[in-house]
């Protein structure tokens, strides 16, 4: 907390597409979508208006006992865009809640089925799922872990690919070798398909999560697809699973944040009918209880129904365009020496600053805030996730004032 006196927080007045505007009138360029969640730019008009028109009919209604039209139409069209594979849609507020979901849906449907066993979880290292006290027992960052490591269950962490260093086959055979030995142990594994964002945007390719997906079916584990940060086109398609297969999906597929253009919180659990039809009984034990009170708000789900318009209106082709924008002016910006291992997946671009200068990222972010960039980076790796506007322009923009930032961080 000290930190806030030296570097105070910056009062936002108002947001504007990819800008964001202080109390007094300073732009900044949102390089990061507000924590990865302003797919759609702040402020969107067609967001702000079907949020306007949903408040006027029903701003809240409880999921327990009653229903509603947006989140009934919300959950169908992501049943559609899952091929039918994911049917069944658990409405929550905000991602660690929806992480917390799968999990116990997960323990808890086996147990149903009498495999008691199966009660630990398996993640990835450098993973990141939230913190909650679940959520934290699946993620491997120390730095969030650390002080409430003798609250959290010991879950197993195996050895994650990352496209840097060409492990992809040693992943998959640790991962092999852990189902070997410890299957009836394991519930589910819980993996960010494509880009592990929270651990430093570590990527991997599709064909990873193919073998993954073989392995789990192999050895009866279920598979949590986290696509809370990386879903909503960020990867350059609806789901990052829609490069992996169209017709063999993971047991429940996560979604957060840009689900709602990062108008209201909302996180949707959707799942198979497999596990869907574990907890159809009338015993009320044999039910799954999970209730929040904002879950499926409303307002939320009617936000969310006017981004999934925004994709049935084609926006992924414009998000393979604005790719190749990032792209191109990242070219240059690659051979500087003082950065290394510049990546990109879709509509994130991430590179590594090589110096070692003291508290880095702080530096960064705060001169950054001179050069009209909102950035957040994470350690010593810098990383552009903006929202879905970007034009050739905004790409040199970006490039341009990181560079500028860069010059004032490291001199
Ligand atoms: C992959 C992933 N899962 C879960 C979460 C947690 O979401 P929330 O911050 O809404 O709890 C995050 C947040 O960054 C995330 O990146």
């Amino acid at each position: 907390m000290a930190r806030l006196a030296k570097v105070p927080p910056i009062p936002i007045a108002s947001g504007d597409g990819v800008w964001l505007f202080d109390e007094e009138g300073n732009r900044y360029f949102d390089t990061v979508s507000s924590w990865w969640v302003n797919i759609l730019g702040h402020a969107n008009p067609r967001i702000v208006s079907a949020i306007g028109e949903q408040a006027s009919k029903l701003p809240h209604v409880m999921l327990g006992g009653c229903t509603h039209e947006p989140a009934v139409r919300l959950a169908e069209r992501l049943s559609k865009r899952a091929n039918g594979h994911l049917g069944h849609a658990f409405f929550a507020s905000d991602g660690a809640s929806a992480v917390e979901i799968a999990l116990k849906q997960s323990f808890h449907s086996r147990a149903i089925k009498g495999e008691k066993t199966k009660e630990k979880f398996l993640c990835l290292k450098h993973s990141y799922h939230g913190e909650t006290i679940g959520a934290l027992s699946v993620t491997d960052v120390p730095l969030f872990q650390d002080a409430y490591r003798s609250l959290l269950n010991a879950s197993y962490v195996i050895e994650a690919p990352d496209s840097r260093l060409n492990n992809e086959r040693e992943a998959l055979d640790a991962l092999k070798q852990l189902l070997q030995e410890r299957h009836g142990e394991i519930s589910a594994l819980i993996i960010e398909p494509l880009i592990q964002c929270g651990g430093g945007m570590v990527m991997h390719s599709s064909n990873y999560l193919r073998g993954v997906r073989a392995l789990t079916k192999e050895f009866d584990v279920h598979l949590i697809a986290d696509e809370i940060a990386v879903g909503c086109g960020r990867t350059g398609t609806f789901f990052a699973w829609d490069q992996v297969s169209n017709s063999d999906w993971p047991d429940f597929l996560l979604l957060s944040k840009g689900i709602s253009g990062g108008n209201l919180p909302l996180s949707i659990v959707l799942t198979s009918d497999d596990i869907f039809n574990q907890f159809l009984s009338e015993d009320f034990e044999a039910g799954f209880l999970h209730s929040h009170s904002y879950t499926g708000n409303p307002l939320a789900c009617a936000a969310a129904n006017v981004v999934l318009d925004h994709f049935d209106e084609g926006l992924t082709d414009q998000l393979s365009m604005q790719t190749q924008y990032l792209a191109d002016a990242f070219i240059d910006f690659a051979s500087d020496d003082r950065v290394t291992d510049v990546r990109q997946c879709g509509m994130v671009v991430a590179f590594e600053v090589s110096e070692t200068v003291d508290n880095f990222a702080e530096k960064f972010h705060v001169s950054g805030r001179r050069h009209e960039i909102l950035t957040r980076p994470i350690g010593n790796t810098v990383y552009v996730m903006p929202p879905y506007l970007i034009t050739r322009e905004y790409s040199e923009f970006i490039v341009d004032a990181l560079s500028k930032t860069l010059n004032e961080t490291l001199s």
